[in-house]
């Protein structure tokens, strides 16, 4: 087995392949004038299996296709087969036809990733929502892996929690919620929004009171910082005491920090699958470890 690096969180890629203790074969790749990409391998390709690695951040599109290059031109070049290792797989939150019209764009990149061709998928938290499992999108193998338990340790090594509790902001991360519980010893609850207008919402705990405890917010993204500056801003209103954030995935559109800051969060950790300020804990060994699996398999 070798490891290609995909632009897309190339200091990741390294550090899988530095886990695995495999060979890593890099290539060039550059734009044309007109905006084509041009993409070549300086180095013979082994007859093996490439793992191709690629965060599909921040320029999801021209990242796509430069995997694409490189998983075809690998087969081209006498790879055996090719793993895709994606430690953000965008596009999954269009996971349906919500509008008229609109193009399922969760499908449509499952697709393209199997035409490559891909012969099996490792993803991190990926975003399942009325899709429950990768293998319902991918028709091959697909394995989706999980930051969360590296979260939790680390927020446990980082302070001391007083009576917590871990808060979904949804049905959807009530998954992740119960993956940190058991580690932080901590009760779980999903939160239920009740909208009374376009800007009125009111959360509730259910039968847990937020009142003088830390609260452990748990999601698989922030993006805009909207979802957990919402319900951050809740809880402090019901008299919660510090709040804290476990997220996968730390996109940090412009605004989002000081948006999820102003709302009351004080402590945020996030993975380094997309890297930012907040990466505090790596995901190399958890993908280097999915990888010796599915070779094992
Ligand atoms: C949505 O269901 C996801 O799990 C995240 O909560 C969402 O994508 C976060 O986006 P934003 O930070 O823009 O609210």
């Amino acid at each position: 087995m070798f490891l290609v690096p995909g632009s897309g969180n190339k200091p990741l890629g390294l550090k899988i392949a530095e886990s695995l203790s495999c060979d890593v074969i890099d290539f060039e790749t550059r734009r044309f004038p007109d905006g084509e990409r041009y993409l070549r391998f300086t180095k013979e390709v082994p007859h093996d299996t490439a793992v191709v690695t690629q965060s599909l951040y921040k320029d999801p599109d021209g990242l796509m296709i430069e995997y694409v290059f490189l998983a075809k031109t690998l087969l081209d070049l006498g790879a055996k087969d090719v793993v895709g290792a994606f430690p953000y797989l965008a596009y999954l939150r269009q996971d349906s036809r919500f509008k008229a019209g609109e193009a399922i764009s969760a499908r449509i990149m499952s697709r393209i990733i199997e035409s490559a061709p891909t012969s099996a998928i490792l993803a991190l938290d990926s975003h399942l929502h009325r899709v429950h499992n990768l293998n319902e999108l991918f028709r091959i193998p697909a394995t989706n892996l999980s930051a969360i338990p590296s979260l939790a340790r680390q927020l446990e090594s980082e302070c001391t929690l007083h009576d917590p509790i871990i808060v979904a902001p949804d049905g959807e991360a009530a998954q992740w919620a119960d993956l940190a519980a058991p580690i932080l010893e901590a009760e779980s609850v999903v939160m239920q929004k009740t909208r009374f207008g376009d800007t009125s919402v009111d959360i509730n705990l259910g039968h847990a009171s937020p009142s003088g405890r830390d609260i452990v917010l748990v999601d698989d993204i922030i993006s805009t910082g909207g979802t957990i500056a919402q319900v951050a801003q809740q809880l402090k209103n019901k008299g919660a005491d510090h709040i804290h954030a476990l997220i996968t995935h730390g996109l940090f559109a412009e605004g989002a920090y000081e948006r999820v800051s102003r709302a009351g969060v004080e402590h945020l950790i996030t993975s380094d699958s997309v890297p930012n300020h907040f990466s505090r804990v790596a995901v190399a060994p958890v993908f280097a470890k999915a990888v010796k699996d599915l070779q094992l398999a």
